[in-house]
């Protein structure tokens, strides 16, 4: 790939400017201006920042109350010193605002593995405020079609990020991809890994439940095999080619993660991100040398989707819980089933642990 070059990596591109909206009056009007174009620039300077970033800018807009402020910047100040403390906005926040925004490349990459909670680590990440992510998944280094479009489309795909945050994305494809490993190590030379996990035998059930629901939503009738069709072969054994099992296997997937990044994964287990996110989201801010600053208070339980959800939403109108279509209700499935999958995946189960050093106990 002759245009993986590290040039590509932190230079400018050219026609990076955010010509746009520097011709507009106040931070206000330019972000409306923005918003009602539709224009995205590439490239914006510091005091033009929250107005080119979508997520923040509706994070600072939702987040000081009533307060009358002269600019963005001035409200986002309030925002951060109301929520973190004064000595994190000297720290920290001074020097952001003084800085140039612009798209970054990824530092940190949650590359798995789907239905383990993906999603809700992205989101509770989120929270840190030197933490921006990339909304969609880019299904770059695992999409063939994808990957030829280059680096600078890679990029594109960025959030805008002032120099002392941390892009993140998340793809769940990237864990099974043959290739996405390596082509991520050459182009990502320093990337961390993120990794959650979760018993694969509720991921397999939870992969399930989402075919069956979307079966719904497209309008088509229920499928006309059981899970138990799927899973088992014609002998009433596991069938390890399927592709929810070998998802779940998550050892032969992760050999291939740790020849190449070896020390710079991280695994976080999905009971722990169920039960106690802010946890987690402690484990991502030691791996990535961030201050702790997303804790308990970011979050509560709601009782009514039997999960926590976030307490600041990011901006009005955006749902503090996760999407519906996570944390679904699972089918039910057989015990003689279950069963069959418990042994089999006992032994991958176990030699995961050793090769992780440490036992998330979906073998006992
Ligand atoms: P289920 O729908 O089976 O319960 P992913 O984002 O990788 O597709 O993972 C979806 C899973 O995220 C859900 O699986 C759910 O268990 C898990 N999850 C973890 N924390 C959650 C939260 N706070 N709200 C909703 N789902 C959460």
């Amino acid at each position: 790939m002759g245009d993986l070059s590290s040039r590509d990596r932190s230079g400018p591109l050219s026609g990076d400017t955010c010509a746009e909206i520097s011709v507009m009056s106040t931070p206000v009007d330019r972000w409306s201006t923005r918003a009602r174009s539709g224009a995205k620039p590439n490239r914006c300077r510091s005091d033009q920042f929250w107005a080119c970033n979508d997520q923040k800018s509706a994070e600072i807009r939702g987040g000081g109350g009533e307060e009358d402020f002269d600019s963005v910047d001035a409200k986002r100040a309030f925002v951060i010193s109301e929520k973190y403390g004064d000595d994190y906005y000297e720290e920290y926040a001074v020097n952001e605002i003084s800085d140039v925004s612009e798209k970054r490349f990824p530092k940190a990459i949650i590359v798995g593995v789907r239905k383990c909670g993906t999603r809700a680590l992205l989101q509770f990440c989120g929270l840190h405020p030197q933490i921006v992510h990339a909304e969609r998944e880019i299904h770059f280094f695992n999409d063939r079609a994808n990957f030829y479009k280059g680096t600078t489309w890679y990029r594109q795909q960025m959030p805008f990020s002032l120099p002392n945050q941390i892009t993140m994305e998340k793809t769940p494809a990237y864990f099974t991809s043959p290739d996405a490993p390596k082509r991520l190590k050459d182009l990502m030379r320093k990337d961390k890994i993120i990794l959650v996990v979760r018993d694969p035998v509720d991921r397999i059930v939870s992969s399930w439940a989402q075919i069956l629901e979307n079966r719904v939503k497209k309008g088509l009738p229920p499928p006309n095999h059981t899970l138990e069709d799927k899973i088992l072969n014609k002998a009433g054994r596991v069938n390890r080619r399927e592709k929810s099992v070998r998802t779940s296997t998550y050892l032969k997937s992760y050999r291939q993660w740790y020849k190449l990044f070896k020390g710079r994964i991280l695994v976080i287990d999905a009971n722990e991100l169920v039960d106690t996110p802010w946890k987690s989201v402690e484990k991502v801010e030691t791996f990535l040398e961030l201050p702790h600053l997303v804790n308990q208070s970011e979050f509560y339980f709601n009782s009514t989707r039997g999960f926590y959800c976030m307490n600041n939403g990011k901006g009005p109108g955006r749902p503090k819980c996760l999407n519906k279509s996570k944390g679904r209700e699972h089918p039910p499935v057989s015990d003689k089933l279950r069963r069959k999958l418990k042994d089999f995946f006992f032994f991958y189960n176990k030699q995961f642990f050793q090769k992780i050093g440490t036992d998330f106990g979906w073998n006992h």
